[in-house]
């Protein structure tokens, strides 16, 4: 790691930490990508504010010093060293070169899954391989995210590709019909961030210039900012640009009935992640989903969605019997994967708080912030006198106004 790198992420304390250190670094049309959400950034809010509203009830003086608590648990039969999960977050390289790379290693070392987006712009076997070098034990590996970009065609190839490079586990998103008004980008003068054209190079170049750093490691990178494993999708057998991903996401939004399809191409778990209700969780099972993740996609598709911490509840009660059921959206800090465990969740994913720590430090920074994670986990449940994450259940919490 380099001396930089150290300083910062000796300063990292909290994943907000992480979160201003990364906005020092890269620029702002870059931090914006990641902090954004859509339009009034309310259901943003609201998933960090329900979070809050959720009590942790401890129970004092039952548990001693050592051993600690046990946060292993498993998903899908993986076994987890701690219940957070590496959501798949696109455009990784443009945050840092190593994106998605530096991601799946900091995970493997950590003990947990790391899911590769679809719009990322490292080959799946480079990802999945740094995935694998690091793993121990009886972690499967890691795990990739499905946009059908191109159609069923453009779907079939990348599910083909994922499954050869040895993803286990194939994470369907469903809560992408076209991509949500991300008002931070649109002011910025970019749908989706990232493709640094001559002209566009130009437009920024006054506000790069301030990030030195960032600037020296992209140009380094050669500003590969493509979506290279819709390869031969893209115009004239070129890695698809990000504007030629977006026109193709936004044309091939999945139906429940593409999802059965690619259901029967993937042999190994599907999950289906950007479920909001009860009913909508049973469609998914009905469809073949193994398990869910219950998602407003951090608030970046549809304003005005339900934040997640009710979400869950509502789908917990429906089909918690009949499958593992995942939470992202608002995690910041243990105690919050926590609450989500307490309230029904398997485990939770983290989108933002892994691209702070990639934009602060690159590796180093993803491993600071899951370590984060991870005692804070563990300070919770000494400070709750509970024994181990698979002990929570909703007696441990209170919901609501608190009476
Ligand atoms: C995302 N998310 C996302 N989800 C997905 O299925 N495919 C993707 O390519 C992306 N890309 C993406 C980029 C960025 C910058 C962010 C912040 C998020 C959503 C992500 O997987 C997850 O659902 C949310 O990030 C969870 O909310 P928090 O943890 O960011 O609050």
């Amino acid at each position: 790691m380099g001396r930089a790198d150290q300083r910062t992420v000796r300063r990292m304390h909290t994943v907000d930490d992480a979160r201003r250190l990364a906005r020092r670094r890269v620029p702002a049309v870059v931090f914006d990508y990641i902090d954004g959400a859509a339009e009034s950034e309310r259901t943003m809010a609201s998933n960090i504010d329900a979070l809050a509203a959720v009590q942790l009830v401890p129970e004092m003086a039952v548990t001693r010093g050592t051993p600690g608590p046990d946060l292993g648990t498993t998903v899908l039969g993986t076994a987890l060293s701690m219940p957070v999960i590496v959501a798949p977050v696109g455009f990784t390289r443009s945050m840092h070169p190593h994106g998605d790379v530096a991601g799946a290693g900091a995970a493997a070392a950590a003990g947990t899954v790391f899911t590769l987006s679809s719009m990322t712009g490292h080959e799946m076997h480079e990802v999945a391989a740094a995935y694998r070098s690091r793993a121990t034990g009886q972690m499967g590996g890691a795990w990739f995210q499905l946009y059908a970009l191109g159609g069923r065609r453009g779907a079939e190839q990348l599910v083909e590709r994922a499954q050869e490079s040895g993803f286990s586990v194939l994470v369907v998103t469903v809560d992408t019909q076209v991509p949500g008004s991300r008002e931070r980008d649109l002011r910025h003068g970019v749908s989706i961030p990232l493709r640094l054209d001559a002209r566009k190079a130009l437009r920024f170049a006054p506000r790069v210039a301030a990030h030195p750093r960032w600037l020296a490691d992209a140009a380094r990178d050669r500003f590969r900012f493509e979506i290279v494993n819709a390869g031969s999708l893209g115009s004239a057998g070129h890695p698809m640009t990000g504007d030629e991903a977006l026109i193709e996401w936004m044309m091939s939004p999945v139906t429940w009935d593409d999802f059965e399809w690619i259901r029967r191409k993937w042999t190994g778990p599907v999950v289906a992640k950007g479920v909001l209700t009860a009913a909508d969780a049973r469609r998914a099972l009905d469809a073949g989903a193994d398990a869910i993740v219950v998602s407003n996609h951090g608030g970046r598709q549809l304003d005005g969605a339900p934040a997640t911490v009710p979400a869950l509840i509502e789908v917990v009660d429906a089909i918690g019997d009949r499958s593992e059921v995942m939470v992202d959206g608002g995690i910041r800090r243990g105690t919050d994967v926590v609450r989500a465990v307490a309230l029904g969740a398997r485990a939770v994913m983290v989108g933002r708080p892994w691209a702070y720590g990639l934009a602060a430090a690159g590796e180093p920074g993803v491993a600071k912030v899951l370590s984060i994670l991870r005692s804070g986990i563990d300070r919770t449940l000494r400070l709750m006198g509970c024994p181990s994450v698979g002990a929570l259940d909703r007696r441990w919490v209170r919901v609501g106004d608190g009476r």
